[in-house]
Formats: C-alpha cells, sequence, structure tokens
C-alpha cells in the first residue's frame, strides 16, 4: 500500500468506526469527557453539524460571502491535513514549496505581481501588507488613506500597527472619489492608499488606476484589498479595469471567498521581496521571512491548487460568468419591482432598497439576503456567491413579501 492509500484507508476506518453504533443512549448531547463517546450519539451530532451547513448548498444563499465546497476542493484539503507539513523547514517538503510557488506563480501572473505567500484571511491579508508598507516606508508619515467603504480589517490592522487611518469619502456608488483622495494627500502625504477591488457592502470597485497613479505620485505604498472582487481579474473580458495593477506594490485575494475555496485561504501578492526576519531562530535551518506567517502547511492552498489542477481553470471561469449573469438577472428583475432602487455592481453584489421599507427580516434570518447600512439607510444585499444561487429562486422568495 503506497503511503496516501493507508492514510486515506485510516480515514475510512474512522469513518466506518463511527457508523457502528455503540447502543443507544438517551443523552444526545456530547460534552467532552474522559471516556470517548457514544458512536451513535457523534453520528448524530455530525449529520446535524453537516445538515446547518446545507444553508450553502441552497438556490436561495445570498447572504454571505461564504461559498459551498466543491468535492474536489474537500479532498485537497484533506491532502493538506495528511500531509500537515511546516513550511517553516522548506527543505524537508520539496513538493508542497513546489506547489505553492506554482500556485502563487499562476497568481502573480493574473494580478501582475511578482511575489506572495499566502495568509489564513483576508483580515491577516491587509494587516501583512500594511506591515509590509511599515516596513518599507520611504516616507516617514504614518497615515493610511483608505475610503469609508473599506473592509473593517484595515482599521484594526492600522491599530496593531499604530498607524493613523483617515477615511476618504465615496461617490453614490459606493467607490472612493479620486478628487477627495488627492486633496488629502496634498495636505497629507500619506504611507499607504489601500483602495478596494470589491466592497464588503456593495462590491463597488475603486478607480484602481486612480489609486496607484496617485499613491505613486507620493511615493506612497498602494495596497489593493481585492479579497472578493478579485476573481473578476481571472476573466479576460475584465482585462482593461485592471490595466495598470503592476503599479500597486500590494494585492490580496480571498479564495475561500472570491473563488469558492473553503477556509482558511488568503494570497497576498507583491512587487518587492522580503527580507529574512532580524531575530534569533536557531532551531530552523532557514531563517523565516518578516511577514506574518508562522507555522503553515497546505492548508491555505493545497485545495485552490487541487481544483485548478484537477479541473483546470475553464470551470471556474465558467462558474463565474454564471454567477456574474445570475446577478445582473436579479438585479434587472429588482428594477421591475415598484418602489424598488437597484445597486448593481461588477463584482457580483446587488444591493437594493425597497420603499415603503418592507420587514424581510425572515428571508435575513434564513440567509436569503443580508442587510447593511450605506450613509445612514438601511440596503438589502444579495451576494452571487454560490453556483447554484438562481436569480428567479430569489425574486420567487422576495414577491412573497411584496
Ligand atoms: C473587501 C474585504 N476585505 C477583507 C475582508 C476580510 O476577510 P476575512 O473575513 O477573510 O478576514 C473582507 C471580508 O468580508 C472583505 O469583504
Amino acid at each position: 500500500m503506497t503511503p496516501s492509500e493507508h492514510l486515506l484507508t485510516e480515514l475510512q476506518c474512522l469513518l466506518d468506526n463511527l457508523k457502528q453504533t455503540g447502543g443507544l443512549t438517551n443523552n444526545s448531547s456530547i460534552n467532552i469527557n474522559e471516556h470517548p463517546a457514544n458512536n451513535n450519539d457523534l453520528t448524530i451530532l455530525l449529520d446535524q453539524l453537516l445538515t446547518e451547513a446545507n444553508i450553502h448548498l441552497s438556490n436561495t444563499w445570498a447572504a454571505h460571502m461564504t461559498p459551498a465546497v466543491s468535492a474536489t476542493s474537500l479532498l485537497g484539503q484533506t491532502i493538506a491535513g495528511l500531509h500537515n507539513g511546516n513550511l517553516l523547514s522548506p527543505q524537508l517538503y520539496p513538493i508542497l514549496v513546489q506547489i505553492e510557488q506554482k500556485t502563487i506563480s499562476w497568481l502573480c501572473q493574473i494580478f501582475k505581481q511578482t511575489n506572495g505567500h499566502f495568509v489564513p484571511s483576508g483580515s491577516y491579508a491587509n494587516l501583512d501588507a500594511l506591515w509590509q508598507a511599515k516596513q518599507a516606508n520611504s516616507t516617514h508619515s504614518n497615515i493610511v488613506y483608505t475610503s469609508t467603504a473599506a473592509h473593517y480589517s484595515i482599521a484594526k490592522a492600522c491599530q496593531i500597527l499604530d498607524l493613523e487611518l483617515i477615511l476618504i469619502p465615496c461617490n453614490e456608488q459606493g467607490e472612493i472619489s479620486s478628487e477627495a483622495l488627492l486633496k488629502a494627500c496634498e495636505v497629507t502625504q500619506p504611507l499607504a492608499i489601500v483602495a478596494t477591488l470589491g466592497t464588503t457592502a456593495l462590491g463597488a470597485i475603486d478607480p484602481l488606476s486612480d489609486c496607484i497613479a496617485i499613491a505613486q505620485r507620493f511615493n506612497s505604498w498602494c495596497h489593493i484589498d481585492a479579497s472578493w472582487g478579485g476573481a473578476l481579474c481571472i476573466l479576460p473580458e475584465y482585462d482593461h479595469l485592471f490595466a495598470d495593477l503592476a503599479g500597486a506594490n500590494s494585492v490580496c485575494i480571498d479564495p475561500h471567498k472570491a473563488l469558492s475555496q473553503p477556509k482558511p485561504s488568503s494570497v497576498l501578492l507583491y512587487q518587492h521581496e522580503i527580507n529574512k526576519i532580524d531575530a534569533n531562530v536557531s532551531y530552523l535551518e532557514e531563517k523565516p521571512l518578516a511577514h506574518l506567517p508562522g507555522s503553515h502547511g497546505g492548508e491555505n492552498f493545497l485545495p485552490l491548487w487541487f481544483m485548478l489542477v484537477s479541473k483546470g481553470t475553464k470551470v471556474l471561469k465558467e462558474q463565474l460568468r454564471y454567477r456574474l449573469s445570475q446577478a445582473q438577472l436579479f438585479a434587472h428583475a429588482l428594477d421591475q419591482l415598484e418602489g424598488c432602487t437597484v445597486y448593481p455592481t461588477r463584482t457580483g453584489i446587488v444591493g437594493f432598497d425597497i420603499t415603503p421599507e418592507k420587514t424581510i427580516d425572515t428571508l435575513i434570518n434564513r440567509g436569503v439576503f443580508s442587510r447593511v447600512q450605506i450613509s445612514g439607510k438601511t440596503i438589502y444585499r444579495a451576494v452571487f456567491m454560490n453556483n447554484h444561487v438562481s436569480a428567479e429562486a430569489l425574486i420567487a422568495e422576495l414577491q412573497a413579501y411584496l
């Protein structure tokens, strides 16, 4: 038996064992105990747990950026767990290193960057990007400009790094105002400008070329938070939107949102080389880089890599196009409803506002839509994250309340 067959057989045995009932007990709640739990209770609880996640498979799951995970990615995740290598000792895992590099190269080509590393989530990626900006700081400024619609992880990162965050207003579409950004830079040169490709609430795309050009003019770092909207870069028909990405110092994207991967999976890409950390790390053969990850293996990239190689990138593009077309159909159908204002975006989030205000709380509690506050106003939002979500099913849900 090969090592992989051996491990998978062990996994199968574990599952088979669970299925063997150990005698019924009346109590199906399971606590951590000195003795093993009853197999029957455990199976019931695991079934309940997985049933809870069925929400992601529904054709009306449009509340958040959480994807239903494909079996292929799940196999990649299992392989990562079975491997469990630590890339702080890369010399021990040449194959894992090679896969990581190939995945990073593929992403770098798309996002016009030269290097990168995986992190567990978009919040870590934004923190790491601003840390990189601080380490490379040639401006002596500690100011970061981003829009009022930027994700709150930018504010967290600034707090952690002791940077001053200044929020720049947005236009009606939720995009940063280039004019206001330029004026702010003229008043005080920033350490960094963070532009968002796909804002969390409405999916808006900041004027990337303007932000990059302004950052270059003031010798500041430009970070693009493409955690959500980065998926568009994979489609050649959107190339014109991202022509200047090579001018950004760093870009982050979350495969666990934009590319339907299981958590954790986020990647920070950049144009520079990262130095080795300045600390005593004698227990490792190689000094780690001065970036955020500590112990890490393939968990952040093997699911993505495995899906890409086993399905091909064509499938990913088709799925994305399908989701974007459903978003367009949904926005169009909302447009036909009386008293409905629609905020469609190119990244697959559709905001809408119904007057007189309807109470659709039940739909929110069922994960059909979510609610966001924009300029003090409540707006509903549908996130076209999943390949199962259909515009027709969402409209049918809404009709019941109109
Ligand atoms: C634009 C944007 N950036 C960053 C994040 C943070 O990502 P994570 O929740 O993976 O930390 C989010 C999350 O929704 C986001 O929408």
